[in-house]
């Protein structure tokens, strides 16, 4: 058992925390947002992700989790601090991290602070990035630390990136495809030997400045596939081909694989747009142009615009037609909306003057946050009633359950677009629905 130190209780200090107690470490979780703190205390996870609250739970009732917002309280009691805040992307799009630096500087004084107490106290900690930070990160956490702390504190910084996935993030902790972890000490090694030790996955060690890029690197080169396929799509729509066949015979090629290779609006989410973006700026600050990934960018835009583009060859004009989104998070099994496809989407339907009517199971309370005068509801036949189109953008299981002839009797005209090719079109049309997809071929 090992005393570990979360600060950041997001999606994935959370998550992080809550597995480490499971598997029999004791944890303090802390966040700097007292009201995040004290609602997770009460059992309220301020975001859905499946099987979270029945962890977190279990980790408090068996005393092995808990949660502060003081930085010195975590400093204090755990050897391992792992730093998980948000790494949002600044106006230019480049990765801030501020927030990195003011949980450093708080981890300094609070070591000074512990130090002072107990001069004679062997003091070390490992400190750990795994907010996804741009290379050279590191040397800013080490370098800040040896400036503001006195002598006689031994620490260590590592960077164990994290690749867990929203809506599948505690599977995704227990079972992943592997633990990137860079630290340069013997002693830092060991204890991640230890932590991670029930884990069953390839476990790489490596120097921290590779661990930094892996991440960056792995989420670009996710979006690249992404954009690649799309790209496919739309070559498939020119020509009259099907994306859906074509990703299926290049998957089945191992050394391409079938994952991320559903063509679609394009992809969105508070990780992939913003470490793209900030590897390109990275790149660029270290004297690379990285010029692939900009096309991957323009790529991924023109997917939103083609939604429009296909309500428009349907419906002539959208002033005043009633259009039905279906799906509003960023993808299914979660309520995040953050660079969500639907928020540019329905940013474009709405200069268009079209009339929107959304649903989404998990999210809109979180778009009522940014789009508050149009119209939700949790009832998805009243959101289809009277409308002209129905959009779908995200791939919920459950969309696929809903009764579709009654849809279709509810509508005034019987459109549908699937922004995520996950609907069955013949079904759809042998009900009478006009239905386009992404490069599908429709027959
Ligand atoms: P999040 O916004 O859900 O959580 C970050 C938390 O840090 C917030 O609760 C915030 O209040 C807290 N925080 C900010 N400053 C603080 C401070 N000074 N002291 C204490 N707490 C503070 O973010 P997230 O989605 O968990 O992402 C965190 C990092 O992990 C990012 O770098 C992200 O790129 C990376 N990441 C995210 C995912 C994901 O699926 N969300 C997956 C892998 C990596
Ligand atoms: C992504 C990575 O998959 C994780 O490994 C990583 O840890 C995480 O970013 C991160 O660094 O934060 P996540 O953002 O949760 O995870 O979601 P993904 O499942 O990767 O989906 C991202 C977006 O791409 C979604 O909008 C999704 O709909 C879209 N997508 C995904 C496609 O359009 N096509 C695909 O084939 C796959």
């Amino acid at each position: 058992m090992r005393k570990i130190g979360i600060i950041g209780a997001g999606h994935v200090g959370l998550v992080t925390g809550a597995c480490f107690a499971k598997l029999g470490n004791k944890v303090i979780c802390c966040d700097n947002d007292r009201e995040k703190i004290e609602k997770i205390k009460n059992l309220i996870i301020p975001f859905y992700e499946p099987g979270l609250e029945e962890i977190v739970k279990e980790g408090i009732e068996k005393g092995l989790l808990s949660f502060t917002d003081s930085i010195y309280e975590v400093v204090e009691n755990s050897e391992i601090i792992f730093i998980a805040v948000g790494t949002p992307p600044t106006e230019e799009g480049k990765a801030d991290l501020s927030y990195v630096e003011n949980v450093t500087i708080e981890i300094a004084k609070a070591l000074t602070k512990i130090k002072e107490k107990n001069p004679q106290k062997e003091l070390y900690k490992l400190i750990v990035e795994k907010s996804t930070v741009p290379v050279f990160t590191s040397e800013w956490v080490r370098k800040t630390l040896e400036l503001l702390t006195p002598t006689g504190i031994e620490f260590d910084i590592a960077a164990n990136p994290e690749f867990l996935r929203e809506g599948s993030a505690i599977n995704d902790f227990f079972h992943p495809d592997r633990i990137i972890i860079g630290v340069e000490s013997e002693r830092g090694k060991k204890i991640f030997e230890e932590i991670y030790e029930p884990i069953n996955c390839p476990k790489i060690f490596t120097d921290i400045k590779s661990a930094e890029l892996i991440k960056h690197a792995s989420n670009s080169f996710l979006a690249l596939k992404i954009s690649y396929i799309n790209a496919i799509a739309n070559i498939c729509e020119k020509v009259g081909a099907d994306v859906e066949v074509v990703a299926e015979g290049m998957g089945l090629d191992r050394r391409i694989g079938k994952e991320f290779l559903k063509a679609g609006i394009g992809y969105g989410g508070s990780c992939l747009p913003k470490d793209v973006s900030a590897f390109i700026h990275i790149c660029e600050e270290i004297g690379y142009s990285f010029n692939l990934l900009k096309e991957v960018q323009k790529i991924n835009q023109y997917q939103r615009q083609l939604i429009i583009k296909k309500a428009k060859d349907l419906l002539w004009n959208l002033k005043g037609k009633i259009i039905g989104i279906f799906g509003l998070s960023f993808k299914p099994n979660t309520d995040d909306i953050r660079e969500a496809p639907s928020i540019e989407v329905i940013n474009l339907l709405l200069k268009e003057k079209a009339i929107l009517k959304c649903y989404d199971p998990k999210a809109i309370e979180n778009m009522k946050k940014i789009y508050p005068d149009i119209f939700y509801s949790e009832d998805p036949y009243l959101v289809a009633k009277d409308c002209n189109l129905l959009v779908f953008l995200t791939d919920w299981e459950c969309f696929k359950e809903l009764d579709f002839k009654k849809i279709k009797e509810l509508m005034q005209t019987p459109y549908i677009i699937d922004g995520r090719n996950f609907l069955n079109y013949k079904f759809l049309k042998s009900l009478g629905f006009v239905y386009r997809g992404i490069g599908r071929k429709i027959d």
